[in-house]
Formats: structure tokens, sequence, C-alpha cells
């Protein structure tokens, strides 16, 4: 049967086309950075696929349905009942985002001078370490970083680099071993099944408990039934259970994986944790059973787990990804391959060769494409990767990135094919861009949502 997207649209919103001088005055005055723009004066807003999904007829009827009592509300045990079925947790809190869950978790289990190994920590999981005087220790396999090259689960962690470091630091020191399905931060790549396993037996090993960052772990299971030998018989939902059997604990931004504009969630295996992270909750979220969020949201979330695990909806989800990463890497663009999850990851580096580093490659080609056609675009690469906490010098990671990143059932193939468009003409004339961007002024962590830049 030939392919086509598992839905339909009842309701639009008008999109303005600017014109490109009217773009150039709004760039300036958002100093270069992207962040710093009116939705209003961008076409087509790749900045990320989190809280920016539209949500399904029957998410928006459970909105109606929702509890909003603040103890022990109907919306509370239907998100309980959803987290059961579909992830197999017993327990959970209730968090307003995913960073929220973090801070929350983190509260009980790390401590200064932690160690904490895993897989391209995401950027607020690595700040709620860092900001506990703690340390993020990449352990993902050297693939990753290399955009040229293909390896089917390129957020697999490197099982030798992970055992080394256990085997050489205290117990007391290391408080988790966290894997991110799928990996963000190299490019919405997957972890194999296999790799899981394999990261299980150590922490057992090792007696440290596992945590999931959960974020995209139903796009993680499609690439398991898509790419693993063994599981291309199996539902969604049955590698969904079979992976999340391996975690002791997830934390989980609901606003990607289970296609809400709002929410997050702690999921425990032990009554212990549960309770000992309950006193956090409460100090910085809300009750037990609301924590941040309303009863209407966590309706639509429960709604938003059952139909993010379907298979029909995987497919359209990662096909278009899949769809805009073939059109760029037909073009010659280089891109991240395989094609991620949720984004196609261009290597601002092998794009503007003579934009050097110090001028924030990734950042200047961003705005070249906003430039170009309102596309609005995000830099995954020295901006983000922020200054060195002791030497203060800008940390130059390893993959310079421009990360172009597909909202859940919001845009069509054409919006792709004008995005594609955009980019290859910017490619076609490379080699006129000498210069890039320079810092005006930046805040100590997380700076690239605030930095202020002008032209070199
Ligand atoms: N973990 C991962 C893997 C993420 O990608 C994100 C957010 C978070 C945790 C934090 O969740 O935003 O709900 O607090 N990623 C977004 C992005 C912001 O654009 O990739 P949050």
């Amino acid at each position: 049967m030939p392919f086509a997207e598992s839905y339909k649209i009842k309701m639009v919103e008008h999109l303005y086309r600017s014109m490109k001088s009217e773009r150039e005055q709004w760039i300036k005055d958002a100093r270069y950075n992207l962040f710093n723009l009116r939705s209003g004066q961008v076409f087509i807003d790749l900045l990320t696929d989190s809280g920016t999904g539209a949500m399904s007829d029957l998410q928006w009827s459970e909105m109606m349905l929702g509890d909003e009592s603040y103890a022990g509300a109907s919306s509370y045990f239907k998100m309980k009942e959803a987290i059961r079925l579909i992830l197999g947790f017993e327990y959970f809190l209730p968090t307003h985002q995913g960073r929220a869950a973090e801070n929350v978790l983190f509260s009980v289990m790390v401590r200064q001078g932690d160690m904490v190994p895993g897989n391209a920590h995401f950027d607020t999981t690595k700040g709620h370490i860092e900001f506990r005087k703690a340390t993020a220790v990449d352990c993902t396999i050297a693939e990753a970083y290399d955009t040229s090259v293909y390896h089917p689960f390129k957020g697999n962690i490197d099982l030798e680099k992970l055992e080394e470091f256990l085997r050489t630091h205290p117990r007391e020191q290391v408080p988790m071993v966290i894997v991110t399905i799928t990996c963000n931060t190299p490019g919405g790549q997957p972890v194999s099944m296999e790799n899981i396993k394999g990261v299980h037996a150590l922490a057992k090993k090792y007696g440290i408990p596992l945590l999931f960052d959960g974020a995209r772990f139903a796009e993680n299971a499609y690439f398991i039934k898509k790419r693993e030998p063994g599981y291309e018989h199996l539902t969604i939902r049955d590698i969904v259970k079979e992976m999340m059997g391996y975690a002791d604990v997830m934390t989980m931004s609901s606003k990607k994986d289970a296609i809400v504009n709002m929410g997050g969630f702690i999921a425990f295996r032990e009554e212990e944790l549960f309770k000992k992270a309950s006193v956090y909750n409460i100090l910085f979220e809300g009750y037990i059973t609301y924590g941040g969020m309303s009863g209407r949201d966590m309706n639509a979330l429960a709604q938003g787990l059952y139909e993010g695990t379907e298979f029909d909806y995987l497919e359209t989800r990662v096909g278009q990804v899949e769809y805009l990463g073939r059109l760029l890497a037909d073009y010659g663009i280089p891109v991240q391959q395989p094609f991620g999850g949720h984004a196609i990851f261009v290597d601002a580096r092998k794009f503007l060769l003579h934009v050097p580093p110090e001028q924030f490659q990734a950042q200047t080609l961003a705005v070249e494409l906003y430039l170009e056609g309102g596309v609005r675009g995000v830099e995954i690469g020295t901006l983000l990767a922020d200054r060195d906490p002791v030497t203060r010098e800008n940390r130059y990671p390893k993959l310079e990135l421009m990360r172009l990143t597909l909202p859940r059932r919001v845009y069509t193939d054409n919006h792709m094919n004008y995005v594609a468009t955009c980019l290859k003409n910017i490619w076609d004339r490379r080699d006129e861009i000498k210069s890039g961007l320079r810092i005006i002024s930046e805040a100590p962590i997380l700076r690239h949502f605030t930095v202020e830049l002008e032209r070199a």
C-alpha cells in the first residue's frame, strides 16, 4: 500500500509570509538570536518539537473532561493508568515539564562532587547536574560524532567506556546512569535494545540505578522495530514495555512523545524513591496528584501517550523527518545520517567552511536560513555548549549543528519542500559567506536562550 499521512486536518492557523527586508530588520532587532523573534515574524517554525505539536480531536475532548480537584482528581488517575499500561511503572509524579522532573528527582539523588555517566545528556539535564556541582560524563559511542558515518543506533552508550568508568569510581559518587532515548544532542539518534540491555547489566553489576530520559521513547521504539533484528514483528507498545522494563526510574518531557503543549512526569518502580521525591514535588511543583499540571492537561497527556505509541502515527511522524532529510542529502547538504526521529541536523562546520568556529557557524547558518525564507531552526553548537565552568573559555562541541526540528502533526510535506529549497539556495552561495557573529552579552549558564549577537 502506498504511504500517506495517518490523519487529516480539522483546524488551520494562518501563516504570514514576510518579505526579506522585514526579516532583515527583525533579526537585527532580535540581536541575531532566533529565540528573540516573535512567532508572527516566522513563516515555518522548526525551533523545537517541544510543546509545539497539534493535539488530536480526542485530546481536545479530554480537555473538556478534566477534573480540577486539588487532590485525588480523576485526571490524575487517568494519567496514572496510561503510565502503568504503556510504560509499566506503578508510581509517578506529575511535573510541569521535563526539566522540572529533573529538578525534583536530582534534588533527591544528585549531590556535590557526584559523577553522572550517560549518552550525551540533554542541556537541561546537564544543567541540573552542574547546578548541583556534579559532573555529567559523556559515554556515547564515537560514531555519534561523525555525521558521515552510518550507524543504526548512534545514541548507543560505549559499554566499554561505561564499565571502565564504573570500575574506577566509588559507587557512592555515582548516583545513577542516564540513558536518553532517543538521544537528542547528536541528532535524535536511537539507542538499541541490545545496548539498553548492556547498560542495564552494567548498572546492576555495580549496584547503580538506571534512569531513562524518555522524552522521545516512542520514536526510539519505532527505530528498534525498523532497525533491530528480532523486533520487526513486535508492536510499538510491546517494544516500549520491554525497553522500560530495564529502567528503575524515568523522567519525561511530555511535550514531545505525549504530544501535549505542556507537561511532564517522573515514573518510578520503587515506592521508596517515589516517597522521597514527593517531598520535593510538593515544594517545587505542586501537590503529588497534580504537580504543576491542570486536570485537563493530565487528561490530554494520558490520551497522547496512547496516540503517540501507535505505529501509523509514528510512521507518519518519523517518515516526514526522513522526507526532509532525504531532500537535503540529495542536494549534497551535509546532514547527520541516519536521520533522527524528531529533527534533521545540518553539519554547519562542513556547510560554512569559511566562517571561523569562534564566529558560531551553526548560529550563522540559522540566521541565514531565517533571512532566506523565514524558517526558524536552532543552533545546537558552541553557543548551546556554554563556556567551561572553570576556565570560562568557549567549549567547542564535537558537532556544530543547526537543528531543523519538526513539530508533530503540524506542517505538510510542501512545507518541507519549501524548507529544503531555502537551504539549497544558501548551499549554492555558501562560498560567499565568510564571516559570522560575535557576542555582545551572554548569561553565565544556558546562554543560548538570551545571548545577544552582532555581525562579526
Ligand atoms: N530531555 C530531553 C532529551 C529533551 O530534549 C528535553 C527538552 C528535556 C529533557 C527537557 O524537557 O523542555 O520539557 O523541560 N528538549 C527541548 C528541545 C527543549 O527543544 O529539544 P522540557
